[in-house]
């Protein structure tokens, strides 16, 4: 008789997002005339780029012609591909990146999720908290973790809270653990670490043996330049961390599907693993490669013109992160992120829960968040609003709030 993974009924809920939408989808239903505006997930809105269209179209027409046309490709990626990745992306790392340490994947949602199942069922997991639910969420089905306890967390996973207190950005674990989940620019804070910052968390994974796992997918909305985009600006990262980064938010690339995960070579377990070769075979065995498509779109992304015509539109959403910022400022609600990163984090007004406001805002305004707590319990009394959306929608949901709102 087949029986379950039982680790999956430590989950304590849905999954974030299609609950947000569950709910929404609800509430449109009862209330047919309202015009919802979806501030809630962070989906991109802005047609594509001339290049990277042009590039997706070399790569159909490739297909279409028998001299070019390409079936399965390199699990790994296109070599070419890979080599502008590490080129581009890593001109500044304190040690280079080869093109054979990234690997080219369908998005950094499945490498952030898969990642974990390189490191044994008994390795120690710290994350921020507030975080990107997915990190949880497949420790937990992995089994990594015991069940949800009252306060919202999981038995076993350590917490790293980022708080007002200490400007989003966690204090280092107190106890010896295995595998850190660090992201920055953070979903959902929208706080960015400093170098000193990542400075301390690659000490200590150096001197404790631990592994970070850095997901820097909104790296591109970083204006200020004193902030690093990569973990690996610090030295010695390369020996304790693995980076996942990703195409969607930079290239509107969210349905096209296209990310990316570092694993240097000189990355090495306690007991003397070579991540890369153990990536290397995970892919190969369970992955055929990113479309072939997507990835003539990728290379275009990353061409001269590709990464002026892509920072326009980053321009765009970083411009909407503003109006959202001074709209809500504007009625005394206090306002975090949305500066180096295209997510706003509120804090609700008069200690509200999240999902109360999340309510609030729904019904009163009919503008659509995402509920902090459900990045984790730290988030509790924030929602976050993302910029993602066109200016015009973005704006009339400002106005709604800042008119509806009863507070
Ligand atoms: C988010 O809204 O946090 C993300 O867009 C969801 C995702 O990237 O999977």
């Amino acid at each position: 008789m087949a029986t379950s993974n039982q680790s999956y009924k430590n989950l304590s809920g849905s999954y974030l997002f299609p609950e947000i939408a569950r709910r929404t989808k609800a509430f449109a239903a009862s209330h047919p005339k309202a015009k919802i505006m979806r501030l809630g997930i962070g989906n991109t809105t802005e047609p594509l780029p001339p290049s990277i269209v042009k590039g997706l179209s070399s790569g159909v027409k490739k297909l279409s012609n028998i001299k070019t046309y390409s079936g399965y490709g390199d699990e790994q990626g296109n070599t070419e591909l890979r080599r502008r990745i590490a080129e581009v992306k890593y001109k500044k790392a304190a040690e280079k990146i080869e093109a054979d340490e990234v690997f080219v994947s369908d998005g950094a949602k499945s490498d952030t999720a898969n990642i974990q199942e390189l490191f044994s069922q008994d390795s120690i997991i710290a994350i921020q908290d507030p975080a990107y639910p997915v990190y949880v969420d497949t420790n937990v089905m992995a089994g990594r973790t015991g069940k949800a306890k009252e306060n919202g967390q999981y038995e076993g996973i350590v917490y790293m809270p980022c708080t007002e207190q200490n400007n989003f950005f966690p204090e280092l674990p107190h106890k010896k653990v295995d595998i850190i989940y660090l992201c920055s620019p953070n979903n959902p804070t929208g706080a960015v670490a400093t170098k000193e910052q990542l400075k301390r968390f690659v000490g200590y994974a150096l001197e404790n043996e631990a592994i970070i796992i850095f997901d820097s997918a909104y790296e591109r909305f970083i204006a200020d330049k004193k902030l690093p985009h990569s973990i690996y600006e610090i030295s010695g990262a390369k020996k304790c961390a693995i980076e996942i980064n990703s195409f969607s938010k930079e290239a509107g690339f969210t349905g096209v599907r296209l990310g990316w995960t570092v694993v240097p070579k000189t990355l090495v377990t306690e007991d003397g693993a070579s991540l890369n070769a153990m990536w290397n075979r995970r892919q190969t065995t369970r992955f055929n490669g990113a479309s072939n498509i997507s990835q003539e779109g990728g290379l275009a992304a990353l061409s001269a013109k590709g990464l002026k015509e892509t920072q326009k539109v980053i321009d765009l959403y970083m411009n909407n992160a503003k109006v959202i910022r001074k709209g809500l400022e504007s009625i005394g609600i206090k306002c975090y992120g949305g500066v180096n990163a295209p997510y706003i984090w509120i804090k609700c007004p008069k200690g509200m829960k999240s999902w109360d406001f999340f309510n609030k805002l729904l019904e009163e305004c009919h503008v659509a968040c995402t509920p902090g707590s459900g990045f984790g319990p730290s988030g509790e009394s924030f929602v976050r609003l993302s910029a993602f959306g066109h200016p015009k929608d973005i704006r009339e949901a400002v106005e709604s709030i800042k008119k509806n709102l009863k507070i």
